[in-house]
């Protein structure tokens, strides 16, 4: 035996004509980024409006959460409009499309339907038919059969989702793939797919509740932070343009614990309620449950509120939830959810229209968030009498509705066991 050393290609580059040359900036020229209209407004918003031709984009999202739903009415409206389309499933046979489409009142629409899982012969189809908007239903289903593994897994996903991006880019056709989610909540198989597409949107929300939610987590086409409101109907998902109190019970009673608060997704405020249920506990460690909220972020708060305000809640279990199945992230929230959670202990009920917004840090002061004006205008215009603000922050004033600063946690529960 004797020991080899592969020779490293020295050469490699040397003598080969420059194939492509780094172009100064303001040459290249503006490409003309004509977007597809979906017809959906919500839809639009989401993508930064509407899809942009070549892109590549993943739909993710809990099995039954309306994913086939929303893609086979956005295609037979495009349809409809002119533009080709063709739709792929691997999930579902042609019988159970028809099914579904006759549901969605689409069932005329001669929007071409394949019903195949091998990419090759996928991508022979859209090669012949050139759609404007290709959807495949899901990713997890297709493979390729000259790789080793069962569809879904690692190589096939990533090998197929690859072909079909250089679909993408050299047809210029934009490419939807469904992808199924795991328990965690994300989209099955690697992180890599998701680094590979252009877009992420995940549908959220409860599929025992109407609302759904689709937000973008990752954009190279538009911003992140716009969300798209739906409301799941027995015809299909519907639109919901003004989503600001769909959150909120309409004849919302004034109970321990029930606390209403804004987020601003995008540019738009949404009201919803916290709720906190706080329980002797039974159990030799405490339960601390949420629901739409960091589990995390919900420690904090517990803690914050043992420390600064004296409301001791090592001992007891503690559940909060928001309601609608909607999820919040913004720390803008804080404030209603420590109050929700004073609320139900000490017994004390929050006048339905009033709103608490604020951030709170971990010496207990309560920070300002941003875009306050636009949340407060938000409450003043669905008829809020008070509104709980940080001490900082300007907002502006408005008729009917009253303002109340407050500087720490405490002064904010205090104020609560007060009248408003
Ligand atoms: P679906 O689009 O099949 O979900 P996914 O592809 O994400 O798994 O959604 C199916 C659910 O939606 C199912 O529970 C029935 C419900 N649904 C309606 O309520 N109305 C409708 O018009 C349709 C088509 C489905
Ligand atoms: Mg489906």
């Amino acid at each position: 035996m004797e020991e080899q050393v592969p020779q490293e290609q020295s050469s490699r580059g040397l003598g080969t004509p420059l194939a492509n040359a780094p172009i100064p900036l303001k040459d290249i020229p503006t490409e003309d980024t004509t977007r597809i209209g979906t017809g959906n407004a919500e839809l639009d918003r989401t993508l930064g409006g509407g899809f942009a031709p070549g892109s590549l984009i993943l739909l993710g999202g809990d099995p039954g959460i309306g994913k086939s739903t929303l893609v086979l009415q956005t295609l037979a409206r495009l349809s409809a409009a002119g533009v080709s389309t063709l739709y792929v499933t691997g999930e579902e046979s042609a019988v159970q499309l028809k099914l579904r489409s006759q549901r969605l009142q689409v069932a005329g629409s001669d929007m071409p339907l394949l019903c195949e899982t091998n990419l090759h012969r996928i991508l022979d189809h859209a090669r012949k038919i050139k759609p404007t908007v290709m959807v495949v239903d899901s990713i997890q289903t297709v493979y390729r059969e000259d790789l080793p593994g069962t569809p879904g897994s690692l190589n096939q996903l990533r090998e197929c989702t690859l072909e079909l991006m250089v679909f993408a880019k050299s047809s210029n056709c934009v490419v939807l793939l469904v992808g199924h989610v795991t328990k965690e909540g994300q989209i099955a198989g690697p992180r890599m797919v998701e680094h590979m597409v252009d877009t992420v949107a995940y549908f959220e929300g409860d599929r025992n509740h109407q609302l759904r939610i689709l937000r973008t987590v990752k954009n190279r086409f538009g911003a992140t932070d716009e969300i798209g409101v739906f409301e799941m109907t027995h015809s299909g998902l519907l639109a919901v343009e003004n989503p600001a109190h769909i959150f909120l019970h309409p004849n919302m009673d004034a109970a321990p614990g029930s606390v209403v608060s804004c987020t601003m997704e995008g540019s738009r405020a949404l009201l919803f309620e916290i709720q906190a249920l706080v329980n002797q506990s039974n159990y030799s460690v405490a339960q601390r449950v949420a629901a739409g909220i960091d589990q995390k972020r919900l420690t904090i708060i517990l803690a914050l509120l043992e420390k600064f305000a004296g409301i001791m809640v090592g001992g007891s279990d503690v559940f909060v939830s928001v309601a609608g199945g909607f999820r919040i992230a913004d720390p803008g929230t804080d404030l209603a959810l420590a109050v929700s959670v004073a609320s139900n202990h000490l017994n004390f009920p929050i006048p339905p229209q009033t709103l608490f917004i604020g951030e709170l840090g971990l010496a207990g002061e309560v920070r300002p968030v941003s875009q306050m004006d636009l949340r407060v205008k938000e409450a003043a215009r669905l008829g809020f009498k008070n509104v709980v603000l940080p001490r900082e922050g300007k907002v502006n004033k408005y008729k009917d509705l009253q303002i109340h600063r407050v500087s720490r946690l405490e002064n904010a529960i205090t104020l609560c066991q007060k009248d408003f």
